[in-house]
Order: C-alpha cells, then sequence, then structure tokens
C-alpha cells in the first residue's frame, strides 16, 4: 500500500529515524527463523492444536472473569520485538503490546540488559519502599524527563504494581488534601478494576454486578465528536461540553458539591480511542485550577511516547497537579507511581502502602526504557508512524462500508466499526457494530496481526503497537488490516457484497 497524501503523511525516508545504535539492533523476522508462518503470508485457522491444548486447559482452571483469551486465540511461546509467536508456530504482529505497555516491544536487548545487571549485581529484588540506588536512578530519570514547571515542585508515591493502584492512591491523596469527598470523572473513562478505580470508570459491565461502590463519583461529558453527547460534534461539541461543566462547578443546586478531584484522560484508551481537544483540554485545567480542584491526569497507557509527546498533557501545554503512571515505566514489568504537586502532600506516614512498591527489576527495566525513547526520540516516532499508519486507513476507510471513524494520537489509533446500512444520528453517525469488529479482529488474527477491541459496545478496533514499530512494518499491518476489513465485511455484510 502507498500512503495518501491526506493528513500529510511524511514519506518513507522522512520516516525512519534513528534506531539502530549498536545498543540497539533492529529486530527482524530472522529473530524467529524457524517460523515457516510470517505475518501476512497465510491465513489459517485459530486456534492450531497446540493453542488449543493450552487454551483448553486454561478454560479447565482460571477463573471465569479472563477476557484476552477469549477474542484472542492462542497460547503465545516466544515474543521479541513487535512479534509474537504462538504455540503453533505463527508469527504476529503484535499491535495490542501488553494494552500498551510494551514500548520498546518484547523483549528488547537493552531492557534485558538492564535487568542482567541488577540480578548479576546482587541488588535486592524486594525493598518495599525502602530506597536503594536504582530506585534512586529512576526517580531521577523519571523526574529529569517532565515538564519542569511540573518537576520543581513534585512529589512521587510508588505504588502496588498496577495502574489501579496508583488511582487508588491518587483518590486518597487529594481526598486527604482537599478533606473533600466527591471526584469527577468522564463518560468513556477508564481507570482500572479496583472498586475505587473501577468507581470512576465509565464501562457500565464490569460495575453492573458488583453492589457498593465508591459513592461521590459524578460523570461528565468528554469530547466524543463521533457521538457527540450533546448532538452537535465538532468544535460546538466540545465547547459546550466545558461549558456544562463549568455551570455544574458553578451552580449551587447542580447536586455536586465541590469536588476533591477530576481525573481525566487525555486520550481515553479503552473507552475507545478518543483523544480530547487540546483546546478544551487547556479549558478543563483553567476550569479546575481557578476553584482550586486538583486535576488527576491519568498517563497510564498514553505515558512515555505512545501519543507523539512523552507526556500526553504536554500536547496542550498545561500543568497537572496529578499525574498518573504504569505501563510503560516499568520496561514491561509491573510498576506504577503518583507524581503530584507537593502542595497535595498532607497524607500521613503510611497512608498509602503496599508490599510490592519497590520492584527493583522494573525500576531498571523503566530507566533503560525511559533513557531509549528520549536518546532515538521515539515520541516523535510514535508521531511520525501513527500519521503513517492513519494514513492507510483513512484511505481504506474511503474504500470499507464499516469504518465509521478513523482516530488517535501518535501510536494510539482506534477505527469505529459502525454499521452504515442503518440509520445514521444527526451528527451522521452511524450505529456501532459489534458483530463486524469481532469478525475483523479475528480475520487480523488468521492473517497474523493483533489488534484489540474496546470502545463503546466493543466497536472500536484498537492498533497500540510498540514504539519501535519500522515503516516496513506498518505498511504490513496495514495490509493485514485491508485484508481482514474485506473479508469480515464480506461474511457479515453478504447481501451486500453481492450487490456490490
Ligand atoms: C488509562 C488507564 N488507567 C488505569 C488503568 C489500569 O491499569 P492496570 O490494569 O494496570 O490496573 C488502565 C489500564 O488499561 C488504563 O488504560
Amino acid at each position: 500500500m502507498q500512503p495518501t497524501n491526506n493528513g500529510s503523511p511524511p514519506d518513507a525516508q522522512d520516516l525512519v529515524l534513528p534506531l539502530a545504535s549498536p545498543a540497539s539492533p533492529s529486530i527482524t523476522e530472522s529473530d524467529f527463523q524457524n517460523c515457516q508462518c510470517l505475518p501476512g503470508t497465510r491465513e489459517v485457522a485459530l486456534p492450531g492444536p497446540a493453542s488449543k491444548h493450552y487454551l483448553e486447559r486454561q478454560q479447565e482452571r482460571e477463573s471465569n472473569a479472563r477476557s484476552y483469551p477469549r477474542r484472542i486465540r492462542m497460547a503465545i511461546s516466544e515474543a521479541k520485538g513487535i512479534y509474537v509467536k504462538d504455540a503453533d508456530g505463527n508469527l504476529y504482529f503484535d499491535c495490542l503490546a501488553g494494552a500498551g505497555t510494551l514500548a520498546l516491544g518484547h523483549n528488547h536487548p537493552i531492557v534485558l540488559d538492564a535487568m542482567r545487571a541488577v540480578l548479576d549485581a546482587n541488588l535486592p529484588l524486594h525493598t518495599l519502599d525502602l530506597t536503594t540506588p536504582v530506585k534512586d536512578a529512576f526517580v531521577e530519570e523519571l523526574f529529569a524527563s517532565l515538564p519542569s514547571e511540573f518537576a520543581q515542585k513534585a512529589r512521587i508515591q510508588f505504588c502496588g504494581p498496577s495502574g489501579a493502584d496508583a488511582v487508588e492512591a491518587a483518590i486518597k491523596l487529594v481526598k486527604t488534601a482537599t478533606e473533600r469527598r466527591s471526584v469527577l470523572s468522564f463518560h468513556g473513562g477508564y481507570h482500572g478494576m479496583t472498586h475505587g478505580a473501577l468507581s470512576l470508570t465509565g464501562n457500565l459491565s464490569p460495575k453492573q454486578e458488583v453492589a457498593g461502590l465508591m459513592p461521590d463519583v459524578h460523570f461528565l461529558p468528554y469530547p466524543y465528536e463521533y457521538r457527540c453527547p450533546f448532538g452537535l460534534g465538532g468544535e460546538a461539541g466540545h465547547r459546550i461540553s466545558s461549558r456544562y461543566i463549568e455551570s455544574i462547578l458553578d451552580d449551587p443546586e447542580s447536586g455536586i458539591i465541590t469536588p476533591a478531584g477530576m481525573i481525566l484522560e487525555i486520550v481515553q484508551g479503552e473507552g475507545g480511542v478518543i483523544p480530547a481537544p487540546d483546546e478544551w483540554v487547556r479549558q478543563i485545567r483553567h476550569l479546575t485550577r481557578d476553584r482550586h480542584i486538583p486535576l488527576i491526569v491519568d498517563e497510564i497507557q498514553t505515558g512515555l511516547g505512545r501519543t507523539g509527546k512523552l507526556y500526553a498533557f504536554e500536547h496542550s501545554g498545561i500543568t497537572p497537579d496529578v499525574v498518573l503512571l504504569s505501563k510503560a515505566i516499568g520496561g514491561s514489568l509491573p510498576l506504577s507511581v503518583v507524581l503530584y504537586d507537593q502542595a497535595l502532600d498532607k497524607w500521613s506516614p503510611g497512608a498509602h502502602a503496599g508490599t510490592f512498591r519497590g520492584n527493583q527489576l522494573a525500576m531498571a527495566a523503566g530507566i533503560a526504557t525511559l533513557r531509549y525513547i528520549l536518546e532515538n526520540r521515539l515520541a516523535e516516532r510514535a508521531a511520525a508512524m501513527g500519521d503513517r499508519l492513519m494514513s492507510y486507513l483513512c484511505q481504506i476507510q474511503a474504500e470499507s462500508r464499516c469504518m465509521g471513524e478513523v482516530r488517535g494520537r501518535g501510536l494510539m489509533i482506534g477505527v469505529e466499526i459502525v454499521n452504515s446500512e442503518a440509520q445514521a444520528d444527526r451528527c451522521g453517525s452511524y450505529p456501532a457494530h459489534p458483530l463486524l469488529a469481532s469478525r475483523i479482529q479475528t480475520e487480523c488474527l488468521r492473517r497474523g496481526l493483533i489488534i484489540e477491541i474496546g470502545g463503546r459496545f466493543g466497536s472500536v478496533v484498537r492498533f497500540l503497537p510498540p514504539l519501535i514499530v519500522t515503516v516496513e512494518q506498518i505498511d504490513s499491518i496495514s495490509e493485514i488490516f485491508q485484508k481482514s476489513v474485506k473479508a469480515a465485511e464480506k461474511q457479515v455484510l453478504p447481501i451486500l457484497s453481492e450487490v456490490g
């Protein structure tokens, strides 16, 4: 495929940013020499016999709450860079990348070396929240990577190793500091699965069966252009969203008492890859700052370069009060932190404890990952590669009947799959088509591409490739996607295919 000029994609040569250095040999198919089934060269029935064996065993013993294996029908046997190999020897482009965790892909040499160095030096692997030279270096590196207005006044809290625990800590932090109890979140927001984090999450299905979630959470409209809650879309849609939020904050009869904080994703990930306009983000910062409401920016998925800036809040130039990081900062190992304005540091010793807050391997891997991202300008690379992929997707959209919207920022891209035979709403948007989205995911898998499904009604196909993805890989991924959309449309829209 050739990228279109639509969206001004840079041409291929411009996109080849300096990636290769002696410390970073490029990762190619040759790493998987024995593999017969390269992505894009096959259409296999899944799961293969070996994967099926493991999936059956998994089903016998693991919880009914397991999720990914229900859609991604494979057992993974090896992984390197953007590639994973299943137990049957099929190779895939991994555009799920640990739900955005694997900024440098699987088993990047610099990450492995950093971990080996910790192991070889007999450094402690477990330290609670005691300090160590590795931890000290991690904090130094992380603070140096933050915009200075924020870093100068920042404190860091190490959390239990999941993103959700950083969310829990942040809520306790702002409640303690403000002595208030309610929290504002957004429709479509995703903040994790623990009780508190789930309370702040928009998606109703995991909430429906859980009684007694955290009270005093109020949801606000996010600027989701394709499905504008105000039926307006565009600039008018996001303007009215911020105006409405302003009125809620100021109306003494809004029913919402002055909140302890507001939690926000700059690009909603699980909610369907919905980037907030910079102008709207600035407006939200302005509204919260004026009213002394701490703004918690959840960068758990967007952090460390994925959206084309090291931190997604940098696009709008705002300074948050609290920043949540996890996923990429552990260099593929579990780690999560809350960074916050020291003015909020009013909680007591032990206010947020947890056994596993001192993962030294993750900190070492995190330092290596952060350095590599900065030295190799991977945020810029994510922007360029994202443009290229978006450009292809727009081309595919033009010839498809089911791609309602292609959107995203950097290498966080979503395609909203819709039923264009149904009635469009007043903004010209069509109803979601979850069945077709799921078929597209399956067809991609059969051809060697792992993508995720999310968003409203599970109808947004999501691309979250590692930031090291190459031009050639983007091109192959696009080709596989194009074929998969065609195949899925043929299955799900058979009558129209015959007519067309
Ligand atoms: C924006 C955001 N916040 C919080 C979380 C929760 O992180 P974890 O799954 O590590 O608890 C996620 C996970 O996908 C996320 O994307």
